[in-house]
């Protein structure tokens, strides 16, 4: 028997315009998907027979990627993340799967966190029709703070490249590390609004948005600086900095029309006790985030609004076998 572990991600800064090659701020969280692998005489996922059509994440990994050929598996999920929330919950599946298929079929070999980083990608990609950005894969896989970007930010290290062919022609990006510094007394608190954010409408969104009015692609350049001021108070500890540059990067994303009431509703209720707010992932519902030295109070803020509440840490370890 095998168990993995891969957390989920929040995006401090960035979202969106990391599609017009901005760069994007990631930061691991504590709460992420659990995967349990035991040698069995069927195939069950989660108590059930598996079904691999309807687990394209899962079976691509086994295989594509594996070319696993051994005795049945029995596969065990267990997740602390809401799911389509902007979490990174499927990222983290795959990772999670991928490291302990890794340690069931290698088991004398070390997990190497760049080429998972690399499975999770191409599993996402292969599950959302080519159109993935290694954000949530790579910052599952490695965690701590990461960077992606059209090209290197001035103050990370680069970790490796990531192109995938996509049905609108060939992408590149250069995944990134940046240090974070011993943050003590700074939580985020994540407020799922309850509501699925759909990832490629809003992404969709934004395209006809700006075909229609070029001018709003100010406020993509806008959010790309943001993100590199963000990332310079992040690696300074000036947290009153990056709260501010949350701020600044939300009123820029509602600029985009990609934020909605109920989100709208849950930052306006941590305000008062927040560094900054701002949401998180893709909008549209989905969750919000709250950089706080308060977790507590916010936490109960959100719920008093009708948010459900995650609290953690930023950059917490990344995926691992357990
Ligand atoms: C979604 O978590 C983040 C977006 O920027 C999409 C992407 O990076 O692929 C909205």
């Amino acid at each position: 028997m095998v168990t993995a572990f891969a957390p989920g991600k929040c995006i401090l800064f960035g979202e969106h315009a990391v599609v017009y090659g901005e760069p994007a701020v990631a930061v691991s969280i504590d709460a992420g998907v659990e995967v349990t692998i035991t040698e069995s005489n069927k195939w069950i996922l989660e108590g059930m027979p598996f079904e691999p059509s309807r687990h394209p994440h899962i079976s691509h990994i086994i295989n594509d990627i594996f070319q696993y050929r051994g005795n049945p598996l029995k596969i065990d999920i267990r997740s602390s993340l809401f799911s389509a929330a902007g979490l990174g919950s499927s990222a983290a599946l795959s990772n999670s799967m991928g490291a302990a298929l890794h340690q069931f079929t290698k088991p004398n070999e070390p997990l190497d966190l760049i080429s998972l980083a690399k499975i999770g990608h191409s599993a996402e990609a292969n599950a959302q029709q080519g159109r993935a950005s290694p954000t949530d894969t790579a910052t599952s896989a490695l965690g701590g703070c990461i960077v992606v970007s059209g090209q290197k930010v001035r103050g990370t290290r680069h970790v490796f490249d990531a192109t995938l062919e996509t049905p609108e022609g060939s992408r590149s990006w250069s995944v990134c590390e940046a240090t974070l510094p011993e943050i003590e007394d700074t939580w985020i608190v994540l407020g799922f609004t309850g509501i699925g954010s759909p990832t490629g409408k809003m992404v969709e969104g934004v395209s006809e948005l700006i075909g229609k009015e070029p001018k709003k692609m100010d406020e993509i350049r806008a959010i790309g600086n943001i993100t590199s001021s963000g990332l310079d108070s992040l690696s300074a500890g000036d947290m009153e900095g990056v709260g501010s540059a949350m701020n600044s990067c939300h009123e820029r994303l509602r600029n985009l029309r990609v934020s909605c009431p109920e989100l709208e509703n849950l930052i306006s209720a941590v305000e008062s006790h927040s560094l900054g707010a701002k949401l998180t992932g893709a909008g549209g519902g989905g969750c919000m985030v709250s950089l706080t030295r308060h977790p507590k109070r916010v936490a109960e803020c959100i719920e008093i609004a009708g948010g459900m509440p995650l609290v953690s840490k930023l950059g917490s370890g990344g995926a691992r076998i357990l």
